[in-house]
């Protein structure tokens, strides 16, 4: 009897909760040019100085200046409102109209989200962006379709680096027996295990705590995400690795995007657009200037590796390429090679 009330009671809040969203994502009302009066929400994990927030500012400006503020974007940045454990529900039931997630975090819906993780496919953002604007790329954001949830485009954030507090790492070996943070997702994880090394998956809004209490020992991002997060304050070796990346989403829930009228959606998706070109400007400024910022701190000391250290990880990991053709997909590793020109 009490498991039905609880599950009854359950039901009606679930149910208030999707309610809730879509009334907050579209008032009712319209402006004189045909515009939707409406409150859109974009929720997000990192810091303000990011490519990701600067994207999602860049979108806020352009859809409000351009719908004379019959649309207000409201931008929540460092998992203030959703965070890794929780964004992609609230965005399925519209409690949320945006989120930009790290691609690997939704490799249990779907394997070939891990294309970020394979080690060592991109060098450059170009590169991954070319992939992502691509067939196979488009194919893969718009795989979530099931879960009432469209994938618009994808945000760079850049090349991830290997920080630990245990030793100086310049060879797989010096991975043995520490236990690294990942985003999620079994290629990274293989990674890891390849050298010897644990790891575990932990939302990003609580990882540094997870740092500081040694949960882990060791994590890998990018420099804007280590500069912003202050990571180097709980870490003592940070290595120039750029083996893997960070690469976003920006993800919808469908029936808020088919909700709008054309007048609307043209001004939102504008601004996506707007949005889309900023984020992908400021990556690569971003983590340069972050990469001299951790410098300056001098807090961890920095490993650069040389091209024949950089070669020794690029064997140690081919054989997880193998390991994962069948699931990924090998037109999937065939178009990525091809957006990396090998
Ligand atoms: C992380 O979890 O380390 C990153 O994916 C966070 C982000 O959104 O950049």
């Amino acid at each position: 009897m009490k498991k039905h009330i609880f599950s009854a009671s359950l039901l009606m809040s679930v149910l208030a909760l999707a309610a809730c969203g879509s009334d907050e994502a579209a008032s009712g009302g319209e402006s004189g040019d045909g515009v939707q009066e409406m409150t859109i929400k974009f929720s997000h994990v990192v810091a303000e100085n990011t490519p990701k927030h600067q994207g999602a500012l860049a979108m806020k400006e352009y859809i409000e200046t351009e719908s004379d503020g019959a649309i207000e974007v409201e931008i929540y940045p460092n998992s203030s409102l959703f965070g890794d454990q929780d964004e992609y529900q609230n965005l399925a039931s519209n409690n949320v109209q945006f989120i930009a997630p790290d691609l690997t975090k939704f490799v249990g819906n779907n394997p070939q989200f891990n294309v970020p993780a394979l080690p060592f496919m991109f060098e450059t953002d170009e590169q991954a962006i070319e992939f992502w604007d691509g067939e196979k790329g488009q194919e893969i954001l718009g795989s979530l379709e099931g879960d009432g949830v469209l994938g618009l485009s994808m945000w760079p954030n850049g090349g991830k680096h290997i920080t630990n507090n245990e030793r100086p790492i310049d060879s797989p070996d010096d991975f043995q027996g520490l236990k690294f943070r990942t985003q999620g997702g079994q290629v990274l994880e293989e990674i890891y295990s390849a050298m010897g090394a644990g790891s575990e998956s932990i939302p990003f809004g609580e990882l540094y705590t997870a740092l500081d209490q040694g949960v882990v020992e060791g994590q890998e991002n990018t420099f804007s995400n280590i500069e912003s997060k202050k990571f180097d304050e709980v870490q003592d070796y940070m290595t120039i690795m750029n083996h893997t990346r960070v690469d976003y989403a920006v993800f919808t829930n469908t029936e808020f995007w088919e909700s709008m009228n054309d007048a609307t959606k043209e001004i939102v998706q504008a601004g996506l657009d707007e949005g889309t070109a900023v984020a992908r400007e400021e990556a690569i400024t971003l983590n340069e200037e972050a990469l001299e910022l951790i410098r300056e701190r001098g807090l961890v000391e920095i490993i650069e590796l040389t091209p024949e250290q950089i070669e020794e990880f690029r064997t140690a990991l081919e054989p997880i390429y193998d390991e994962f053709e069948e699931q990924i997909g090998a037109d999937v590793y065939e178009a990525a090679r091809e957006a990396a020109g090998q």
